[in-house]
């Protein structure tokens, strides 16, 4: 059977913005920023995200590209002779099922709060709220809707299911976040959310600049779906050469750019309904934002219509990156076990179903998968793959790279390819060994 490839240039980089832009945008990233001071994590992340996160995203592409396999097909095949390749690349396909095991989590309450953001029925009580629904029983069956939303899209393909889908819902999010934001940015108080989020403090990073680093390295990673093998499996679907660093470099643009506008609806909205950020919002904790804007909803004129724009833009950000997790190991089944997609793909999502609930269930569990064992996981996948694609692959790697890229970019391969090699698996370890120590 001929491999499924995406029609088009354009799709290929929706669907790969699709993946970038999720919860991690609107969920993790501005609750990190507030865990983490503010604009001084914002300056230490989008340092992270150019240095690191950018090569690590060209070297995903070049895997994928040159071997047009799966994570576990593709090492396995890019360096044949050896086995233990393969093995890295099939920690890639195991990380994807226990990211989704708790992303699903989330999107389901994304779910319930977009259903009931219609009645406002949670503008009562924001925190009780949120108490209520975010782990048990309940919040399994709306973790079930979720998943059963993103099997639909990949039981539809590459380019009926993943690329149909992301080409509608990334220009929907763009539109209702910017119309937001430009309504949250003019309300009265919303300066001091605006100050806050933009204006540069230097003193957190002086205070704790090895947590700030941590934090910041598995956010860039985590927002730019890097480490897992997602960028390499949407890459393997790609036909002819195009420039792999021209396309690199607009997902993160964009990826940012909609991270940062997300930022702009929601530190505004804190601070001009809620007086700032509360012990709740502050607090560090997975629900903050969900109590923060729920609570700042329900001050607002017109409270249930803004809720229903804002969390249909979520529910949206939150698809486009749960199918590109689902993919991976659907991807895996399909080349290497000549399952076919639709059955792949539901047998994965009911086992999907078994470790999500476990996460919905425990709140220990998913607090531990959510931050740590991801942050762990990613890391050390994204350094397997840089050293994969600097030494194993090594000048194969620059000619891919160079494949259909224009001279400028051409001439950044080979500090690429250093960068690759050394500093940047080095720059990883450190990072997981950092990690691996607070654990203990
Ligand atoms: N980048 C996605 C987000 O920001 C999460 C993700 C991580 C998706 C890894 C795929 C792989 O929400």
């Amino acid at each position: 059977m001929v491999r499924e490839s995406w029609a088009s240039r354009v799709g290929f980089i929706l669907a790969a913005v699709g993946s970038a832009v999720g919860l991690g945008n609107v969920w993790r990233f501005p609750w990190m920023t507030a865990e983490y001071g503010g604009s001084a994590f914002l300056v230490v992340y989008l340092c992270i995200v150019l240095l690191v996160g950018v090569p690590g995203l060209l070297a995903e592409f070049v895997i994928g590209r040159r071997s047009n396999r799966n994570p576990a097909g593709a090492l396995a095949r890019l360096a044949p002779g050896t086995k233990s390749w393969g093995y890295v690349g099939l920690f890639g396909v195991l990380t994807a099922l226990v990211l989704l095991s708790f992303y699903s989590v989330v999107g389901g309450w994304i779910v319930r709060y977009f259903v009931a953001s219609f009645s406002g029925s949670y503008f009562v009580d924001p925190s009780g709220y949120f108490g209520t629904i975010s782990f048990g029983w309940e919040a399994v069956a709306f973790q079930v809707a979720f998943l059963a939303l993103t099997a639909l899209v990949i039981i539809g393909g590459v380019r009926r299911g993943i690329e149909a889908a992301t080409k509608v819902m990334m220009p929907v999010i763009v539109v209702l976040l910017a119309v937001l934001a430009g309504w949250a940015i003019t309300r009265p108080g919303a300066g001091a959310g605006l100050s806050f989020y933009l204006h540069f403090d230097p003193a957190p990073i002086k205070n704790d600049p090895i947590g700030m680093l941590r934090a910041a390295a598995g956010q860039a990673l985590f927002t730019l779906s890097l480490g897992v093998g997602t960028m390499i499996t949407y890459a393997s679907y790609l036909g002819e050469d195009n420039s792999l660093p021209f396309d690199g470099s607009v997902i993160a643009v964009l990826n940012t750019a909609v991270g940062v506008l997300a930022g702009l609806v929601v530190f505004p909205l804190l601070f001009a309904f809620q007086g700032g950020l509360t012990e709740v919002t502050r607090g560090g904790e997975s629900g903050a934002i969900f109590m923060g804007v729920a609570g700042a909803f329900r001050e607002m004129p017109y409270g249930e219509v803004v809720a229903v724009g804002f969390f249909a833009a979520i529910l949206f950000a939150a698809l486009s990156s749960s199918i590109s997790m689902l993919e991976i190991p659907v991807a895996y089944l399909v080349d290497e076990q000549d399952v076919s997609r639709r059955n792949a793909t539901l047998g994965l999502t009911g086992l999907v179903l078994v470790t999500g609930a476990v996460c919905a269930l425990t709140p220990s569990v998913f607090t531990f998968v959510a931050g740590t064992l991801v942050d762990l996981m990613l890391t050390a996948g994204l350094a397997g793959f840089l050293v994969f694609t600097g030494w194993v692959l090594g000048k194969n790697a620059l000619a891919e790279f160079d494949s259909g890229a224009g001279g400028i970019a051409r001439s950044l391969g080979t500090p690429w390819l250093w960068g690759v090699r050394t500093i940047l698996p080095l720059f990883l370890l450190i990072t997981l060994a950092v990690n691996l120590y607070s654990l203990l």
